[in-house]
């Protein structure tokens, strides 16, 4: 059975969540191989809306196995939320259907706390971070004093590794962000009484996956963030702190490549942005506002408004390339209804020159002037199409425009936030 990788390709917030969701039901095991609860993953079901930050979003279908793989970093206090609003909702109806890497860093509260002071201190470099405690979750991971799943299950051993990380960094929060230090006593409490919560779910995720795809379950792994906050191939350093693209989801599972089966992108008709970092065809005009307001953008973890702009073909040709794409995914179709022109973005002018290739340094994409062809524009309702032929010809043909720009093709489009508000042209999974 066929295992598939679901990634962004923007800036995050592509729809990824809806589209996993709908997936799941064709694959066994749905996994999380990086990032953090930063991610919000909103899937809209019979009119019910479910947020979901950590877990993936396969856990509406009984039966499913998901995965939280070693590549996340896990806040356990959210890990323990998401579960019980889960359940107090009538879903994860049994404990079997989640498991959680021992490999797995843990997000402390004192990860929270620098992340916080460092965005509330700086003056130049902001980065618009959620204060979710990613950044510093992954420091410790890169620097060897984080704390993972496995210490949950050995008192001794996490006492230890709490005192070892707060050496540092109550140095720094005292001495350079001001702050009140992180008491390693209580810091072990309250992991402690987390903790018992947590431990029935630790598993050795990668022997576990290894074991059913020998056995022939269909994997799907579930990206969070988008190709553009990739650590390496984002625009540094506006970004996230981990890799978002397609190859990580082998090391952030703990399979090999040859696993991996194909990738989907996944994209906006247009393109968000939460956060700071630069946008080339970010618009501030009333097109702005009319998107904003009628794709309700507003980020799913801070409720802070997206930033609103064109379809970026020269950054997504980009993460068509990083990601391997085997196939787009197109989600809100639907929001680009009503206006007279649709603009995509084919070409950057930096200082004079026509390029088309996205820079990769922070200087350049702030000079880049966006270069734009005019299609035109579409006004029928299109959220009741189902099939490709239900969409007006002028949706199609923008549609067929970016396969032609991108060089692959768009399989799915999404048309709504329900989970039927979607056209599957080519279903990435065997029925
Ligand atoms: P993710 O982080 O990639 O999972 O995306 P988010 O859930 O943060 O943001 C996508 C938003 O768009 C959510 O509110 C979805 O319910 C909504 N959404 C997804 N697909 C569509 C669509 O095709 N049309 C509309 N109007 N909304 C959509
Ligand atoms: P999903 O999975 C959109 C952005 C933040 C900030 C930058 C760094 O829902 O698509 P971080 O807290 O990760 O250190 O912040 O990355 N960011 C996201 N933007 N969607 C996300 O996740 C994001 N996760 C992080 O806004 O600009
Ligand atoms: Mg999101």
């Amino acid at each position: 059975m066929p295992n598939i990788v679901i990634v962004g390709i923007q800036w995050g917030d592509e729809g990824k969540g809806k589209i996993v969701d709908l997936l799941a039901e064709r694959a066994d095991i749905i996994v999380r191989f990086q990032g953090g609860n930063n991610a919000g993953h909103t899937l809209v079901v019979d009119g019910k809306k479910i947020v979901l930050h950590l877990i993936p979003s396969g856990i509406l279908h009984p039966g499913k196995l998901c995965i939280i793989g070693n590549g996340v970093v896990v806040d356990p206090e959210v890990l323990v939320e998401e579960i019980e609003s889960l359940r107090g909702q009538g879903f994860f109806p049994d404990d079997a259907m989640l498991r959680v890497s021992s490999e797995a860093h843990l997000i402390m509260p004192y990860h929270k706390q620098l992340d916080q002071a460092r965005e509330a201190a700086a003056t130049v470099g902001k980065i618009g971070t959620t204060g979710r405690g990613i950044g510093p979750a992954y420091e410790d991971k890169a620097s060897r004093v984080g704390i993972r799943m496995n210490d949950l299950t050995n008192t001794g051993l996490l006492k230890e590794r709490i005192e070892l990380a707060l050496a540092e960094k109550n140095f720094l929060l005292t001495r350079y962000f001001n702050q009140s230090p992180a008491d390693p006593g209580q810091v072990f409490d309250h992991l402690a009484a987390l903790s018992e919560k947590i431990v029935r779910y630790i598993a050795d995720t990668p022997a576990l996956l290894s074991y059913r795809i020998a056995r022939g379950a269909s994997v799907m792994f579930e990206g969070a963030q988008g190709t553009l906050l990739d650590i390496d191939h984002g625009t540094f350093p506006y970004v996230t702190s981990s890799h978002t693209v397609a190859g990580c989801a082998a090391t952030g599972a703990g399979i090999g490549p040859t696993a991996i089966d194909a990738v989907y992108g996944i994209s906006k008709a247009y393109t968000t942005r939460v956060g700071e970092g630069p946008f080339p065809t970010e618009f501030f005009d009333e097109t702005g506002k009319c998107l904003q307001e009628k794709g309700t953008e507003f980020g799913a973890t801070t409720g802070r408004k997206r930033r609103c702009g064109w379809f970026d073909a020269v950054a997504a040709q980009r993460s068509v390339r990083v990601n391997s794409l085997t196939g787009v995914i197109i989600t809100k179709l639907d929001v680009l209804s009503g206006l007279p022109t649709l603009r995509i973005c084919t070409g950057y002018e930096i200082d004079g020159t026509l390029i088309d290739q996205f820079p990769s340094d922070i200087p350049t994409l702030e000079r880049a002037v966006p270069r734009y062809i005019d299609l035109p524009g579409f006004t029928d309702d299109i959220r009741n199409a189902r099939d490709y032929s239900d969409l007006p010809e002028n949706a199609r043909s923008y549609i067929e425009k970016l396969e032609e720009l991108l060089a692959v093709p768009v399989t799915m489009i999404s048309v709504g936030a329900e989970r039927t508000q979607t056209i599957i042209r080519r279903h990435p999974l065997p029925a």
